[in-house]
């Protein structure tokens, strides 16, 4: 099995962050025969996402930052299972973490990763762990991963005998389910937020598709202006008409201007 740690932390092999993907990669190497590569996003020559949607709109590979993001997208696609570690800084993920996911926007709407098992991981001094790994949970959910654990540590506890005890069980848990995930080639069955979240983008592209062509011509490509998912699957009656009820009233709104700015 093929294993990728994508590392946001600037402090590269000398933090917390690398440490608790070292843990979990001790974890995963004692349990089964796997490969791990590292890339640290701080040894990428990632520019900054200028805003302007280009990928989106005209493709990924109109994207200025292309060329630079092109090794770390070959890795992910050559991988079963990708590792997402960050940081916590201020709340959030790290600025490095959260450039690369801005490079990466046009994965919501075109999303590429389906069949791919994923961990997400965080290190904090104190505070803010849940706000990082649900964020990265979310984000990588919509590139197309199957988020199958989670890891968050405590910079801090690191030096305490009990804490590392702490952190073994931790890892051989989750070492444990990642493998498991990653022995299943079956995909997963959507549940009603993927349902929704797939004809939100669904009515987006179709909304957009003048000023987006090449999202709209990925979409049709690929079937899925016809399909209900990504991918042939069986949803529940109530999961479907749920997710169709939700696309009505987001279009009704639409076409209705039916917001108000948020005060
Ligand atoms: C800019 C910055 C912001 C931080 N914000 C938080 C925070 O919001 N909550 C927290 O518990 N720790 C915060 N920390 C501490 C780091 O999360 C902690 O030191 C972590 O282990 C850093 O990971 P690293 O060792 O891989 O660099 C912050 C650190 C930095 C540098």
């Amino acid at each position: 099995m093929k294993i990728l740690a994508i590392i946001g932390t600037p402090t590269r092999q000398a933090g917390y962050t690398t440490q608790t993907v070292d843990a979990l990669a001790r974890s995963l190497r004692a349990r089964g025969q796997v490969e791990i590569e590292s890339i640290y996003l701080e040894d990428m020559p990632l520019a900054r996402c200028q805003g302007f949607l280009t990928c989106v709109k005209h493709g990924e590979h109109k994207c200025p930052v292309g060329p630079q993001m092109a090794p770390i997208l070959a890795a992910m696609r050559a991988a079963d299972g990708v590792i997402f570690a960050s940081p916590v800084h201020c709340f959030n993920v790290s600025t490095l973490m959260k450039n690369f996911i801005d490079l990466l926007v046009y994965q919501m709407h075109r999303p590429e990763f389906f069949g791919k098992k994923a961990l997400v991981v965080t290190s904090a001094a104190g505070a803010g762990h849940k706000a990082v790994l649900k964020y990265l949970r979310k984000t990588v959910a919509i590139w197309g991963f199957e988020v199958v654990g989670q890891l968050g540590t405590h910079a801090g506890l690191f030096g305490a005998e009990k804490y590392q005890a702490r952190l073994q069980q931790a890892t051989d848990k989750v070492a444990d389910r990642f493998l498991h995930a990653l022995a299943r080639t079956r995909l997963p069955e959507p549940g009603i937020a993927e349902l929704i979240n797939f004809r939100v983008w669904r009515s987006v592209v179709k909304r957009t598709a003048e000023a987006s062509p090449y999202d709209w011509a990925h979409w049709q490509k690929a079937g899925w202006l016809e399909q209900d998912y990504y991918y042939p699957a069986k949803p529940g009656f109530l999961p479907s008409a749920a997710a169709g009820a939700v696309e009505k009233i987001i279009e009704r709104t639409i076409r209705t201007a039916g917001v108000s700015p948020l005060t």
